[in-house]
């Protein structure tokens, strides 16, 4: 099983080559502290909508040192979708090995207790350009062979979806991921629970 000190240390375990629909190259991996500057521009470059469907805590440079500054030293584990040709950050897969009380308790209360032995916590970003053309199909197999690696079978949204989120709704659903029950958000704002088991077959071989 990889820990996360092991990922930081040999980022190259969780490096995987994909080809885009458009026939261009993208390499999902790590996040490591050399990228800094490529995050930045990553988060400036989110529009607004995508900051109300997927908040961070800032959009800019202290954000983005603030996320490497974080590898390996808490509970998460960051994937970045790097443009082969361009070097950009396209898209941020984050993880969490850490339960909040507040999940578990809605979750307990929908009949599925949660425990951090087998769960974890998802949430994916990706640039604006590249939603709604199956990038989050294609990469997701890949996050969950890290949550395997990591030990865990179960996923949760990280936050939960916006109620209003329809996209991600139906990218959720078509991956696997069932409806827990609905919920309001700590800003007010109608929101989803959902899970995903991962099933027993093995995943994906890398392209
Ligand atoms: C959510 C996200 C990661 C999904 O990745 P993606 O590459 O866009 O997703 P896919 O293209 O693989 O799948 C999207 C599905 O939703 C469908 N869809 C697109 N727009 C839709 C809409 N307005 N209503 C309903 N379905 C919609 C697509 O047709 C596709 O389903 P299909 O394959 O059955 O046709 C990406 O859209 C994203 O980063 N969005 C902004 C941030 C965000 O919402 N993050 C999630 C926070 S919980």
């Amino acid at each position: 099983m990889l820990t996360l000190t092991d990922i930081a240390d040999d980022p190259l375990v969780l490096t995987r080559r994909l080809r885009l629909r458009d026939g261009s190259r993208a390499v999902l991996r790590p996040l490591v502290h050399a990228d800094v500057k490529r995050l930045a521009d990553f988060l400036a470059g989110l529009s607004p909508e995508s900051r109300r469907l997927s908040t961070f805590d800032g959009y800019d440079l202290a954000a983005a040192r603030e996320l490497c500054d974080a590898i390996a030293r808490y509970d998460k584990l960051r994937l970045v979708l790097e443009d082969e040709s361009s070097e950009r950050i396209v898209g941020l897969f984050e993880l969490s090995l850490a339960l909040t009380a507040s999940d578990i308790a809605r979750y307990r209360v929908a009949g599925i207790p949660l425990t951090e032995r087998t769960d974890c916590r998802f949430g994916p970003t990706l640039a604006d350009a590249y939603q709604g053309s199956g990038v989050g199909s294609l990469v997701i197999p890949f996050v969950m062979e890290a949550v395997r690696r990591l030990g865990r079978t179960r996923v949760i949204l990280w936050g939960g979806v916006l109620a209003d989120n329809a996209r991600a709704l139906r990218f959720y659903e078509k991956n696997g991921f069932r409806l827990v029950g609905p919920f309001i958000g700590p800003d007010g704002t109608p929101s989803l629970d959902m899970i995903l088991s991962l099933p027993l077959h093995l995943p994906p071989r890398p392209a």
